[in-house]
Order: structure tokens, then C-alpha cells, then sequence
């Protein structure tokens, strides 16, 4: 017999700049020109199909000027379009269309146009660099920072993607004046959840400013996407892959998630995690760690974000518990929840920052909430 050992180890610098401020089209243009993707020409902008007139049409027009190569790929706008399929038909459009290795992904929007491109980014032509331009306040907030992408499927949501790292990212404070109240709303459902776990100070910031991001303020949407950031790269610095902390990340997400797919994209992602950051308090609460005070310090700065905190009536809650099992957290077929400790902190179980919980302790919860 013979064996060959075939020696892998990598010092990986996927380090990246995140730039947060107002129409950032030539401060792209000007980094790209600086070899932020190898100088390459060829580019695919990968948007939907409200982002596509509004900010991705510009942005390859000052591409077209600048002496690139670029093509604009878009899909209908949404979360039913954060599919395999979408990924599917775009890859090809790039196939035929010539795009080799020597291309990047510019992704422009929300979360779904991230999630999207940098999972497409990350297996065409087994790995094409990807920058993110972020239109929604969701986007800024979470989904274009710290490298997680996926698509859903029919079971539920995220469950097929990979770890990949744009090389940048833009936070465009200008683009969140053309979202809609309700999208600024579900933005600021991720916005209080990073303030839950990490920061009071934070929280106590968005209860006497809130108002200040729908008035479109700028020192509140700054403050807003500076905490966000901070808060979130801190916790991928320390855990990119989700092997322990960054599962903190998931604090209203295992009801959010759940609810998302069983309201069949009804609610928004940020409309869901709302709800599933209450379930997840009133969780925390009946084992002792908040208090009724702090749990209704939640909801009413999520009111006042916009967002309700009762499960629509047209939720079928039996469904609901059954879909919780969906979680990338289950382990051994058990749930574990990611749990508040009071407001601006995770509780922490040994090694591990989420706990096991029973069916039956859920589901008394989901039932008793309104
Ligand atoms: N990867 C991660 O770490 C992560 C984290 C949180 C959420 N997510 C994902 O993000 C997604 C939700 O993100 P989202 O809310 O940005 O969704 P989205 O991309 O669907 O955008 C929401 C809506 O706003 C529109 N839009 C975007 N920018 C606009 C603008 N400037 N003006 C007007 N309309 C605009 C879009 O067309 C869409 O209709 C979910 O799929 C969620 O799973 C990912």
C-alpha cells in the first residue's frame, strides 16, 4: 500500500472593509480602479427587480463610463425568489453570456440579493470574488455582513448555502429612503435583536431615538448601521463558521425562522423574527432570566419599530412547533434556543451559547403568547 499525504494547511485573509455613508457609487468605482477585484472588467450585477431601475441601472452606467464590462442579471423582487432556481437561471445567463473566472459578482439590495450572490459568487467557476452594495436597512443591519449565504427550499429557510466572504461591503445610507415603512420596519427587527444581545446602551439609544431612522435622520441611521456592524463583525471576528458564539446571532430566529415559512413568506423576515424574539424572551422569562418588566421593554420598542409582537390568527401553531424542528440548531432531534440573560446580553451554558428545550416548554409557550 502506498499514501500520500496531501497537505492543506491554509492562512486564510478573508478580512474586508465595510464603508457606511451616502451614495457610495464612486467610492466603488474608485476602490475597483485600486484592484479591489484583480482589476477584472467583467462584471455580473445580480439585483432584483425594484432595486434594478432605482440603484443597480446607475451603478452600471458609472461601470459602462469607468471602462468595465458589465451585465445586469435581475429576478422578481422578494423572498419566493430565494431560490435554487433563481441561482440556477442566472448561472447559466452567465454561462452563455461568456463570464470565465476572470469576472465579480456586484450584488445590489436587500438581504435576498445578497444571500443570492454571494452563494452564486461563491461555486461559479468554483468561486468568483463578490462585493455587496446593501439597499436595505436589513441588509446594512445583518445580511450583507459576516459572510453567511443560502437559499430556502419548500422545508424551510437558509438551509443550503456556504460561508463566503465578500471582498466589501457598502452600506448606502441614501437607498433607505426609497424602502417602504414596512421594510424599515422588519430592518429594525435585526436592529433590536443585536441591542438584546449585546448591547443596553444600544437598546436604550433606539427607545428615546427610534423615530429618528423613519425621519430619515442622519445621525440615528448612522449611529444605527455603525452599531449594527460593530456588533455583528465582533461576533463573526470571533466565530465565522457558527461553531459557538455566533449562534448568539440566532436569538429569535429559531420561532422567527419557523414562523417565516409557515406564514409562506407573508410576514418579512424581520416581521417574523419580531414574534420570535418575544417567543423567545417569554422563553427566557418562565426559566428566570428576564424579568416581565424587561420582556415589555421588548415588545414596546419593537411597537414602536413598527412591528407587531402577538402570531397572526392565521398562523397554524401546532404546524409551527412541528417546523421549529426545521432549525440548523436541532442536535439528537432536540431544539436549542439561543436565550436572553436581561436585556443586552446572551445567557451562556458552559461552552455553549444556546440551550436544549423541550417541546412541551415551547409549545406552552407559542400557545400562551397572544
Ligand atoms: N446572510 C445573513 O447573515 C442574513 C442575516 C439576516 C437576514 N438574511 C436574509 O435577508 C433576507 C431579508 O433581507 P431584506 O429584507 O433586505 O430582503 P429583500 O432583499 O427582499 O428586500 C426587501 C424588499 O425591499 C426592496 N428594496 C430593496 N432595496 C430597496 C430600496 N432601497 N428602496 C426600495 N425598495 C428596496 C426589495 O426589492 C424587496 O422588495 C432574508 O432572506 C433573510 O433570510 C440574511
Amino acid at each position: 500500500m502506498r499514501r500520500f499525504n496531501v497537505m492543506l494547511k491554509k492562512v486564510v485573509d478573508d478580512s474586508y472593509d465595510i464603508d457606511i455613508g451616502y451614495c457610495l457609487e464612486d467610492r466603488l468605482i474608485n476602490d475597483l480602479e485600486e484592484g479591489l477585484c484583480y482589476g477584472y472588467k467583467r462584471v455580473a450585477i445580480i439585483c432584483d427587480s425594484t432595486v434594478a431601475p432605482l440603484y443597480a441601472t446607475p451603478i452600471c452606467r458609472k461601470l459602462i463610463d469607468n471602462g468595465y464590462d458589465p451585465k445586469m442579471f435581475v429576478f422578481p423582487e422578494g423572498e419566493r425568489s430565494k431560490i435554487r432556481k433563481t441561482k440556477e437561471l442566472i448561472e447559466d445567463d452567465m454561462l452563455v453570456s461568456g463570464f470565465r473566472k476572470d469576472c465579480f459578482v456586484l450584488a445590489v439590495g436587500g438581504g435576498v440579493v445578497t444571500d443570492v450572490s454571494g452563494f452564486l459568487a461563491g461555486t461559479y467557476g468554483r468561486g468568483v470574488p463578490f462585493i455587496n452594495y446593501a439597499t436595505t436597512l436589513l441588509a446594512a443591519a445583518d445580511a450583507s455582513v459576516g459572510g453567511k449565504t443560502a437559499v430556502n427550499t419548500p422545508l424551510a429557510t437558509n438551509l443550503i448555502g456556504m460561508f463566503n466572504q465578500p471582498k466589501k461591503v457598502y452600506i448606502d445610507l441614501d437607498t433607505w429612503k426609497t424602502l417602504p415603512i414596512r421594510q424599515i420596519s422588519s430592518g429594525l427587527a435585526e436592529t433590536v435583536k443585536h441591542a438584546m444581545m449585546a448591547d443596553k446602551e444600544f437598546f436604550e439609544y433606539l427607545e428615546n431615538n427610534v423615530s429618528g431612522v423613519f425621519e430619515f435622520e442622519n445621525s440615528v441611521c448612522e449611529h444605527v448601521a455603525e452599531k449594527n456592524c460593530e456588533i455583528k463583525y465582533r461576533v463573526v471576528m470571533k466565530d465565522e463558521k457558527e461553531a459557538s458564539l455566533r449562534e448568539i446571532l440566532n436569538l429569535g430566529h429559531t420561532v422567527g425562522r419557523a414562523l417565516e415559512t409557515v406564514s409562506d413568506y407573508t410576514l418579512l423576515h424581520g416581521e417574523a423574527v419580531a414574534i420570535g424574539l418575544v417567543a423567545e424572551c417569554e422563553l427566557s422569562k418562565s426559566r428566570g432570566l428576564m424579568t416581565d418588566d424587561e420582556v415589555n421593554r421588548v415588545k414596546s420598542l419593537l411597537n414602536k419599530c413598527g412591528l407587531e409582537t402577538n402570531i397572526p390568527g392565521y398562523i397554524d401553531r401546532n404546524l409551527l412547533v412541528e417546523k421549529l424542528y426545521t432549525d440548523k440548531k436541532v442536535r439528537g432531534g432536540k431544539l436549542r434556543f439561543v436565550l436572553q440573560d436581561g436585556i443586552g446580553k446572551v445567557k451562556q451554558f458552559g461552552d455553549s451559547w444556546a440551550t436544549f428545550v423541550n417541546k412541551s416548554e415551547i409549545k406552552r409557550i407559542i400557545f400562551n403568547m397572544k
